[in-house]
């Protein structure tokens, strides 16, 4: 049986491809240096899976030699690249580590692919490619204009995906999401980030010690949040999981746009979080973060007509409940379990 190579398969969205593939009969090799992941979230995969089906390979992406002797050794013939710095203000602050991690880092996998006759690649791409919208719903061919270093370098790597494929063979879906979310609907996995910075953890946290701020409420928005389309992590995992078919099949490259639903304020938010766990949040405003479109949302029509991808988990109800669930039972993250 061929093997995926995810790598970041130990962080929160790859952590939920890599159930998603396991489930489905894929066997898996997690590649990932635990800069940001969890060694626990692959322990759990491993456990509900078996060894033979997630391995774990700790390594850093851009080792080359490491890399080729896993696709090698592995006998892969896909690799789905979710490893990447993914914060938007960081990047704006330290843009060299954004481009060594998100474009020399996926640069370095690729490489190994292409020496090793790998050619299938999965890849991670984000919304912020896209820049401020200037016409939502955002199509796949919106005009792409980052206003970031983070954007700019996930479509550092779109733009290179054509000329790996020339020259090498190598063929690509790009995923391009917006505001994950949620966590694995059976429990087993969560987002736990250090430091967090995701709105919905960070509206939890303010149910219970934690104190929210509220990035700007004079946007022109119907209640002056910003809007945002939260979708379901195990959704956008159901996803990858279609774009490494459609590839496996002899599908052309591609790009698609991910959507849930019905762009969502930060207001809603708390309110989600208030009616669903029954409890307060702490809020309060403060002044909007730089680089914060007013709204954010995608067509995912493409996706849906092409691979009939879904989202199962659509309701906004549903989408805090799991991530409250997860964040009950593991109140310090992967780290606080048992
Ligand atoms: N927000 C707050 N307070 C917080 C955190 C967030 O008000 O403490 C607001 C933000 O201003 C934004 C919304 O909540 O309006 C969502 O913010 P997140 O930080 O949760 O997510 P972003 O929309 O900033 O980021 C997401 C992805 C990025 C991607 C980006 C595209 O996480 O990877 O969308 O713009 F690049």
């Amino acid at each position: 049986m061929s093997t995926v190579v995810v790598t970041g398969g130990a962080g929160y969205i790859g952590s939920h491809g890599v159930n998603a593939l396991a489930a489905s009969g894929h066997r898996i090799v997690v590649y990932d240096d635990l800069s940001a992941g969890h060694e626990e979230a692959v322990r759990l995969l491993a456990e509900r899976y078996g060894t033979d089906t997630v391995r774990f390979e700790r390594a850093d992406i851009a080792d080359v030699d490491r890399m080729r002797a896993v696709l090698r050794r592995d006998q892969v013939d896909a690799v789905m690249h979710f490893a990447a710095w993914l914060s938007v203000g960081d990047s704006v602050r330290n843009p060299i580590g954004y481009y060594r991690n998100n474009v020399w880092g996926a640069l370095s996998v690729l490489e190994a692919m292409a020496a090793e006759h790998v050619g299938i690649f999965v890849f991670s791409s984000t919304a912020a490619v896209f820049g401020d919208p200037v016409e939502t719903p955002i199509t796949e061919d919106h005009p792409k204009q980052p206003i970031n270093p983070y954007g700019e370098t996930k479509l550092a790597i779109e733009r290179a995906l054509p000329h790996f494929e020339r020259a090498y063979g190598i063929r690509s879906v790009v995923l391009r999401y917006f505001n994950a979310a949620g966590a694995d609907p059976g429990g087993l996995l969560g987002e736990d980030h250090n430091p967090e910075q995701h709105l919905i953890p960070l509206a939890l946290a303010a149910t219970d010690g934690g104190a929210l701020r509220v990035f700007g409420q004079d946007y022109p928005t119907p209640d002056g949040t910003c809007l945002r389309d939260y979708i379901h992590v195990a959704d956008l995992g159901d996803a990858h999981l279609r774009a490494l078919e459609h590839l496996r099949n002899g599908k052309a490259s591609t790009a698609y746009n991910l959507r849930n639903g019905q762009p969502t304020s930060v207001r809603q938010i708390i309110e989600t979080v208030e009616r669903v766990t029954g409890r307060q949040v702490s809020w309060s405003v403060a002044p909007p973060r730089e680089g914060d479109p007013a709204v954010l949302f995608a067509s995912s029509a493409r996706i849906r007509r092409e691979l009939g991808w879904a989202p199962r988990f659509e309701d906004l109800d549903t989408i805090v409940r799991t991530a409250a669930a997860w964040r009950d039972r593991h109140p310090r993250g992967y780290a606080g379990r048992g």
